[in-house]
């Protein structure tokens, strides 16, 4: 089947409104594109001073992180837990200490920025 060839009014307006697309693009891109953070070796947990191990459980329970970063009946943290939304079900992730599966071997800088930016994975640009 043929297609009926564009008037050239038609023609004009797209190429008129390309440029303006592509910067669309290029600016969507630019304001939520982020490089991935480094995975680092995770420090022996006694490196950390017990005050900041502390604090972090304050703050963890304060955050209530565990209630969305537990799936019904699993491991604390480790994520699975299903969260409906008006579009779509998100899985909440691992934030447990596991060099694999969880966060251990995410920096300071790489937790500061999931921490700041809503989705803010480590290795992905989101
Ligand atoms: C209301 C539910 C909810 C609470 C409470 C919550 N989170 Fe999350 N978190 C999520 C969901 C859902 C995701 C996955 C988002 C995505 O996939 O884009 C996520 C992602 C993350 C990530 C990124 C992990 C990865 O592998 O990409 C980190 C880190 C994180 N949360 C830490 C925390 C911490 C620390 C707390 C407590 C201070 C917390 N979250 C509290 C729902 C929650």
């Amino acid at each position: 089947m043929m297609l009926p060839r564009p008037s050239p009014k038609t023609l004009r307006r797209v190429q008129r409104g390309l440029p303006l697309l592509v910067a669309a693009g290029l600016l969507a891109l630019a304001t939520t594109w982020r490089p991935a953070i480094a995975p680092i070796s995770p420090p022996d947990r006694s490196a950390f001073p017990i005050a900041d191990v502390e604090r972090g459980t304050v703050l963890a329970k304060l955050g209530d992180c565990a209630v969305c970063h537990t799936a019904q009946g699993g491991t604390p943290l480790a994520g699975g837990r299903a969260l409906a939304t008006p579009f779509g079900t998100l899985y909440s992730n691992n934030i447990t200490p596991d060099p694999a599966m969880g966060i251990g071997r995410w920096s300071l800088a790489a937790f500061t920025r999931a921490m700041q930016i809503a989705g803010g994975n480590r290795d992905r640009r989101t």
